[in-house]
């Protein structure tokens, strides 16, 4: 089975109880048995994880590009700041997808810029959970 990693950025393992109004009420284990779910059916072997630690998201980048393994990537907050994450991203040998539960564009200022679009495959935002199931059904059309 083909390996697709879900990486998940800060506080997105607080899904649940963070700000329902704008994330909703599925918890991070709901989005993980979601994602599991979801490449099952389309054949995929899904390991979900999250991180608070910028370190740890570039290394799992870092080993996503070795290995040529496709990533649906929530960078959360680094989304809009992390030169560091969106260097580790340029570097991927397979599609890598940005997601986002809500709608960015839709929110503060600040959330207007994401750094990393521009070296992801492609961005999916603003449909909770299902953003992350668009991705993965992307997945399937795509080479690079
Ligand atoms: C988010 C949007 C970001 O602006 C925010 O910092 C997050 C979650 C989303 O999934 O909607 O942590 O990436």
């Amino acid at each position: 089975m083909t390996a697709v990693w879900v990486l998940n950025g800060p506080n997105l393992s607080r899904l649940g109880s963070r700000e329902p109004d704008v994330y909703g009420h599925a918890t991070f284990e709901d989005l993980t048995l979601t994602c599991q779910n979801e490449g099952r059916m389309l054949g995929f072997e899904v390991d979900v994880r999250q991180t608070d630690d910028e370190a740890e998201l570039i290394g799992w980048l870092h080993q996503a590009a070795t290995d040529s393994i496709a990533v649906v990537l929530n960078p959360a907050a680094f989304t809009h700041y992390s030169y560091a994450v969106r260097d580790a991203c340029a570097l991927r040998t397979a599609p890598l997808i940005e997601v986002h539960l809500s709608n960015p564009a839709a929110r503060e200022e600040f959330r207007h810029t994401s750094v990393v679009a521009a070296v992801a495959s492609g961005t999916i935002a603003g449909f909770g959970m299902t953003s992350y199931v668009l991705a993965l059904r992307a997945l399937t059309e795509m080479s690079n």
